[in-house]
């Protein structure tokens, strides 16, 4: 009765309109397959050289009246068109996947192909690759992230599509996989649109592609599709696992964390085995200390293992406590782009450690806002292995269809697959349900529903957003408020603010501005920033110049210290970016250029500044005035 109460009042108190209303429990958003610990899995890495067909027009898809696509244009057929085309029958073809072009998979056709810097649409590619006869055990495609929308056909047969570009998806082939050769086709599809999550509006660049690693990754045939352990508040680790397969039910499963604990349990009829062990003795996750321990879960003849550390994260007050103790986030933001003058959003292990060296070693860090979308795994693992906090976000960014279910339905998505991949991720702290989206009675209860989506799979981390700011008189003085009715429910406040470079403010007034902000609740700046064209020096304290942005940062940092609640920062932004928004021929040329590195990393005079005042910081004891 309860339940239905609660849902009752759901949809009475959403606004008309809103899709909030209509939002699916968070059971019916978890994905068919997940194989979390998939990278500890033996697996066939399918990167490499992939061939290529432009499809502009999706004449592999659609034929001109919307009919099923012609034959001779279907890329995905099982096809050798020059032995077809040898025989000389009547038959002939406008693609041909084994003698196109080849590209290097993982990463964007934006950077790979010249012709192809600004192409926005479908794109198909094929790898060959042979396979072991199949075993009486199941096979999967296992894709860490396609931008933006992914058609997969393995030997001529559809085995699924997804959209989204920052999250990983699962498909099985166990009855199409073929011992010996098979030809797996991928039609994606780069463009956004007013329902896609983010829209065809942002401050990115294009990146279409398969941008993340592929594998064909085989199991036995009852196999742990999911393993997550978490630590509770008073030290008990808690968590589950979920077998798939024909004998999931009534299976043992150990759970084995490092020589610190074992334990077992049974799985249930569906196959899920909980698990709540008393407090053991172990040294505790935290950025100073990043210890990870060896987990390995096994059940029904299968092995997963993975790397996990243990730590508590919680809000008292106005506090954020890691492990129970305040902890300023000494923090930056990032995108996901490697450094170098053509960056193809290709983020190995290398490309990752070199940015967070930068945090972690350059700026004295302890914290990292990975914006705007969902990182690679690699990225979030490598925060775990380094010690960076970790505030994770899915591109809900700037305006969405608010009113639509199945945008709803998308960004909800979205949010599980993210959730479900890094929730033995102990660098991950925060989960944030938007970025500076236009207040409004449909886009709270959007964001509402996300917030309840994430505490419903994850109630151990913290929700956050990042928040307009307005500025309004008060008693004849000039005041930074928060007019949002989102804040209720967050946990931790954050705020984009940019007075000294959009708006009329100078630099000299900037330590002057007053805030009224809730005495609460945490509150981060989760972006402020202005633009440095590196090496642009000496030319008085115009915008673009080094100094400009350096002197910004000194005055920005004065009127953050004057916010009582300020428990963070992630200033915007690490490194310059690729942005087609920002087109000054002299400055700018296609780059964002916020960043206190350039794009081969070269350091700006503000990156300095920023390294003071979190050495500073460090020094006192949680950083916490
Ligand atoms: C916004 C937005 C960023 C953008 C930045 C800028 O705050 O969140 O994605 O790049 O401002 O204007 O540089």
């Amino acid at each position: 009765m309860k339940q239905f109460v609660i849902a009752l009042l759901a949809v009475l108190l959403c606004p008309i309109g809103s899709a909030a209303a209509s939002a699916p429990a968070a059971d019916d958003l978890r994905p068919r397959f997940l194989l979390t610990g998939a990278q500890s899995r033996d697996s066939q890495d399918l990167s490499g050289q992939w061939t290529y067909s432009k499809d502009l027009y999706r004449t592999g898809l659609t034929d001109i009246n919307g009919w099923v696509a012609k034959s001779r244009m279907q890329r995905y057929r099982d096809l050798d068109v020059a032995a077809e085309e040898a025989r000389a029958t009547t038959d002939f073809y406008e693609f041909d996947m084994d003698r196109g072009p080849l590209v290097a998979i993982p990463g964007a056709w934006n950077a790979a192909v010249p012709e192809m810097r600004y192409y926005d649409g479908l794109v198909w590619f094929q790898r060959r690759f042979k396979a072991p006869a199949p075993d009486g055990g199941r096979a999967f495609l296992r894709f860490e992230a396609v931008n933006y929308k992914a058609y997969v056909y393995l030997n001529g047969k559809e085995i699924g599509r997804h959209e989204g570009g920052f999250t990983p998806f699962v498909l099985e082939v166990t009855d199409v996989l073929r011992g010996g050769d098979n030809r797996l086709t991928v039609g994606v599809d780069s463009t956004h649109d007013a329902q896609s999550i983010p829209t065809f509006i942002t401050d990115w660049d294009l990146y279409g592609g398969i941008t993340r690693p592929v594998r064909l990754i085989r199991t036995p045939a009852t196999f742990i599709d999911d393993a997550m352990l978490t630590m509770q508040a008073d030290g008990r680790i808690v968590g589950e696992v979920r077998l798939q397969g024909d004998k999931a039910a009534g299976q043992a499963v150990t759970v084995a964390i490092g020589a610190v604990a074992t334990a077992t349990a049974k799985t249930d009829a569906g196959g899920r085995a909980v698990f709540d062990i008393a407090a053991p003795r172990l040294e505790r996750w935290s950025p100073d200390s990043p210890k990870l321990y060896d987990v390995r879960f096994t059940a029904a003849g299968d092995t997963v293992r993975d790397r996990i550390g243990f730590r508590t994260i919680a809000v008292k007050g106005n506090q954020i406590l890691l492990n129970g103790k305040p902890i300023f986030l000494r923090g930056i933001s990032l995108h996901e782009e490697e450094f170098g003058p053509n960056p193809a959003r290709n983020m190995t292990e290398q490309a990752s450690r070199a940015l967070f060296t930068e945090i972690k070693h350059g700026l004295q860090g302890n914290y990292v806002r990975l914006s705007h979308y969902p990182h690679s795994e690699t990225t979030v693992r490598l925060a775990d292995e380094m010690g960076l906090l970790v505030w994770s976000e899915i591109p809900v960014y700037w305006t969405v269809d608010w009113e639509n279910p199945a945008v709803l339905r998308k960004a909800l998505a979205m949010q599980a697959e993210t959730i479900y991949r890094d929730r033995n991720r102990a660098a991950v702290v925060l989960w944030s349900v938007g970025n500076e989206t236009p207040v409004s009675p449909a886009r709270t209860a959007f964001h509402g529903a996300m917030a309840d989506n994430v505490r419903a799979i994850d109630p151990t981390r913290l929700v956050s957003a990042a928040l307009l700011v307005e500025r309004s008189k008060e008693n004849g003085e000039d005041v930074t408020v928060i007019k949002d009715p989102l804040v209720d429910k967050l946990d931790v406040l954050a705020v984009n603010t940019y007075a000294g470079w959009y708006g009329n403010d100078t630099l000299d007034a900037l330590p002057a501005l007053k805030w009224r902000v809730p005495a609460d609740r945490p509150l981060i700046l989760s972006e402020f920033g202005a633009d440095a064209l590196a090496g642009y020096r000496n030319d008085g304290m115009k915008k673009f110049t080094e100094e400009y942005q350096a002197q910004y940062y000194r005055q920005t940092l004065a009127m953050a210290d004057r916010i009582p609640t300020l428990r963070g920062l992630s200033p915007w932004i690490l490194k310059d970016f690729r942005s087609p928004r920002r087109e000054h021929p002299v400055f700018q040329n296609g780059w964002n250029r916020k960043g206190l590195v350039s794009e081969t990393g070269v350091r700006k005079e503000a990156f300095g500044v920023l390294t003071d005042y979190y050495r500073n910081r460090a020094k006192s004891t949680a950083g916490v005035p």
